[in-house]
């Protein structure tokens, strides 16, 4: 999290305490909310107990993602009772689901705010802002919240930071909430994300991740496209790696597929989801592709990046799926060979097309469901253990649980353990990997020749 502090040097320091549920947006939606609220004088505390105010930043993508949050307000009943004054705020995508209904089912909730409305957030608290508000506003809420500052020794930072660019998105998969709760979708300007991307090296920051549900759907004046805009970040002085999250297949442009090839800065690392291998499926889910052209798609891309390493998102169980669709997606997985891959049983969410499908039983859900995931963490490993031998670079970002450790991520985004005592964070060295664990990788400092 990062470094919310207060300017009014004489009022006592109110505490906010965030607690980010989902996906990356919602983290850094976190972070500028905490710098939005620390020009009001709220400084951030880890500890819920002692805090000031509460905010629960929520997702929506799936019922058990949006149930966490009645379980954590019921959670705070007892703390609000002891202090009345208590504030608790509800963000993200549940609350632009459900409005001023989190209000009715709970009381102690005090103010509802929307993902787009976020600019408004300190003038609710202060109460001269409607408690609830799930508004799509004309205005580009980034526009509106404090800019990250440069210059303070209190706000240097990790050396990796995530940057939005691009927010909603217009594809209505059938099974999907994002269009209704994140709105269609919207491009940050060229020049503004430059601007943050210069502050945030000025920070301290080497790695940017640019951050939207549709990152490549992303477009800005005069024809630029997300492959551009790449290349542009890449002659900020300081910023030394580059990744993007998350993309559609159909909006992966020759553009971008290039600047894999052409651009070092560019991470050889792509999270392409394709959620089934299966024709039909694709179909129903309205993605607008074949698994054919997913493949073609990521032959072409491997042939300008090949040793990238992708990662997808899988859905077993979607309304209509066959045990010969799920053979199919199993196939696709055999053919790809992921790095890493999340699955999710299909959860229906109200309001989307799927949500009347009659949907797979529950359990052969979960059999699929286990299926898939016993193959990916098959490739995972082999992903993993095809890297010991290799002399990677890692970005260093924090001390490791060993004395003389730090951890880092490499090029590939293994988290790799090294004893370098000396190493600070942010410093990029060459590492010979020895061994691979299950979620991440070890090894030893190169000795620069
Ligand atoms: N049920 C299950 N998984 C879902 N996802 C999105 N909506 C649903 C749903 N209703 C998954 C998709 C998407 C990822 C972020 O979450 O795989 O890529
Ligand atoms: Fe949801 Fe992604 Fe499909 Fe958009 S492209 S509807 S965010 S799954």
């Amino acid at each position: 999290m990062t470094d919310a502090h207060s300017d009014a040097a004489d009022a006592p320091a109110k505490r906010l305490f965030i607690k980010t549920y989902g996906c990356q947006m919602n983290v850094y939606d976190s972070e500028r909310m905490a710098e939005a609220m620390g020009a009001e004088g709220y400084v951030l505390t880890d500890r819920q107990d002692d805090a000031d105010m509460v905010l629960l930043n929520t997702c929506h993508i799936r019922e058990k993602a949006s149930e966490k949050l009645y379980s954590d307000l019921g959670r705070l009943k007892p703390l609000k009772a002891e202090r009345p004054d208590l504030k608790i705020g509800v963000a993200g995508c549940v609350a632009q689901a459900e409005g001023d209904e989190i209000i009715r089912r709970m009381p102690v909730v005090d103010l509802v705010v929307g993902p787009q409305a976020y600019h408004r957030l300190p003038a609710m608290v202060r109460g001269e802002a409607p408690a609830v508000d799930t508004e799509f506003p004309a205005e580009d809420k980034f526009d509106h919240l404090p800019p990250a500052r440069s210059g303070h020794a209190a706000t240097r930072r990790a050396p990796t930071a995530f940057l939005t660019v691009q927010e909603g998105c217009d594809k209505f998969c059938a099974f999907c909430v994002v269009p209704y709760t994140r709105g269609a979708e919207v491009s940050r300007p060229a020049a503004r994300i430059l601007t943050e991307a210069r502050d945030l090296a000025a920070r301290g920051v080497r790695e940017i991740t640019l951050l939207g549900q549709n990152v490549n759907a992303w477009h800005g004046a005069e024809g630029w496209g997300l492959g551009r805009l790449i290349r542009a970040l890449a002659e900020i002085d300081g910023i030394e790696r580059l990744r993007y999250t998350t993309s559609h297949p159909n909006d992966m442009a020759d553009d971008l597929i290039d600047a894999h090839r052409d651009e070092p800065k560019l991470m050889p690392y792509l999270h392409l989801p394709v959620q089934s291998g299966s024709d039909r499926v694709l179909k129903a889910m309205n993605r607008r592709h074949t698994a054919e052209d997913y493949l073609r798609l990521i032959d072409r891309i491997r042939a300008a990046r090949p040793d990238i390493v992708l990662t997808s998102d899988f859905i077993a169980g979607f309304p209509g799926e066959t045990d010969a669709d799920h053979a199919a997606t199993l196939r696709l997985i055999e053919r790809v060979g992921y790095g890493m891959a999340y699955s999710f049983k299909y959860s229906a969410r109200p309001g989307t097309p799927a949500a009347d499908r009659a949907g797979v039983d529950a359990g052969v859900a979960d059999t699929r469901l286990q299926e898939l995931q016993e193959l990916l963490t098959r490739q995972q490993k082999a992903v993993q253990q095809s890297m010991v031998g290799r002399e990677l670079t890692v970005l260093f970002e924090k001390p490791g649980r060993l004395p003389g450790q730090m951890v880092g991520k490499s090029e590939y985004l293994h988290a790799v353990h090294v004893t370098a005592p000396d190493a600070k964070p942010g410093e990029l060295l060459r590492v010979l990997i020895t061994a691979s664990a299950p979620n991440s990788l070890s090894g030893a400092l190169i000795e620069a020749a």
